[in-house]
């Protein structure tokens, strides 16, 4: 099935446009990647700095040979079991990538995402396509087409709307730039699944590579509201005549007068968590709380990309954006 809308927006990246498309981590800011004026568009909307470079997403394995020198085998054999789906690989460029589209790493970022629409959208626009999370620089990633609508309507050419992200979170990040892969960013695969592939992944400590990879900066994913991961970091005292939110993993135990709840999982599964993650920390900002209390989720699974993502939004390192 081929929509208009997507015949629209192919159109659009084909001119130098900047297309708002869904996948099923996140929303995405698009723009072709061989098109060093219209990735620069991408920046400016985002208003990201240049050092961060962007992820390029494609249909085909064709779309990668145009980008990448050489494949490891232990990345072909990641790209096997997880392509199409939420699993980015950080390999060595061909000189044709655009300097903008890596910051001017020798290296750069590719995922093919599992999104029937989006994919139909890179193969319409005959050109792989650089793709941002689709939010402002360091705020919450979008998961609706509404969500995009909201915060950069008025500065995208058009917003393809493919419903609700399925996975919720972005995509796992795993680099070959080095000796052994290494984890970039926990998401949407799970680290065991990746080792059970391919063995022992490291695991690079937030920050540590600087500007390398500076969507590990300690802040980021964040709400306008301040988030705490754990009660014992603020005194009763504090709390007290504060309007709190409480962001849940299940079903809670309530013992405080929230003024408002939202559970990702009321059965407790990560999964569903993950994928309801992003919209409730949305709805939770909306309400002008003082505080938002999250609760730690177990770190297995998608749990350590939930975590991640928590961890980041509560950092309390101001002016540190990320992705
Ligand atoms: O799920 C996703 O990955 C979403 C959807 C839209 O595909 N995209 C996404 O892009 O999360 P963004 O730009 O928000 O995050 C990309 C991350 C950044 O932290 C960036 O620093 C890192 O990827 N990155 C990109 N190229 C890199 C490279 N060559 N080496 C190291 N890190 C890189
Ligand atoms: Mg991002």
């Amino acid at each position: 099935m081929m929509s208009e809308e997507t015949r629209k927006g192919a159109e659009i990246i084909r001119r130098g446009g900047v297309v708002a498309f869904p996948t099923e981590t996140v929303y995405g800011l698009g723009a072709d990647a061989f098109n060093p004026i219209a990735v620069a568009r991408v920046f400016e909307v985002k208003r990201r700095p240049y050092f961060d470079p962007l992820i390029v997403h494609l249909a085909t394995l064709k779309d990668l040979d145009r980008l990448v020198r050489e494949i490891p085998s232990k990345a072909e054999r990641l790209i096997e079991k997880f392509w199409p789906g939420p699993l980015t690989l950080v390999l060595f460029k061909k000189e044709e990538v655009p300097e903008i589209v890596t910051s001017g790493l020798q290296t750069v970022a590719v995922r093919m995402p599992k999104h029937p629409m989006t994919l139909q959208l890179i193969q319409l626009a005959e050109t792989p396509i650089v793709g941002p999370s689709a939010n402002p620089f360091g705020y919450l990633s979008p998961t609706r087409a509404e969500d995009v609508q909201e915060q950069l309507g008025d500065q995208v050419d058009f917003i393809l709307d493919g419903g609700p992200c399925e996975v919720g979170v972005e995509s796992t990040i795993v680099s070959f730039a080095e000796e052994g892969p290494a984890l970039l960013r926990a998401g949407g695969i799970p680290l065991e699944e990746i080792e059970s592939i391919i063995g022992k992944v490291n695991i690079t400590k937030s920050g540590e590579k600087g500007p390398l990879a500076p969507g590990m900066l300690p802040k980021h994913y964040a709400p306008r509201t301040p988030v705490l991961l754990n009660w014992d970091e603020a005194s009763p005292e504090e709390l007290k005549e504060k309007r709190i939110g409480l962001l849940a993993f299940r079903e809670p135990m309530v013992f405080f007068n929230f003024s408002h709840i939202e559970i990702l999982s009321k059965k407790g599964d990560l999964r569903e968590a993950a994928a309801n993650l992003f919209s409730a920390m949305r709805r939770l900002d909306r309400l002008g709380l003082d505080l938002i209390l999250a609760e730690p989720v177990p770190e297995v699974g998608l749990g350590r990309a939930i975590m991640d993502r928590l961890r980041k939004a509560s950092s309390t390192l101001k002016g540190e954006g990320g992705s």
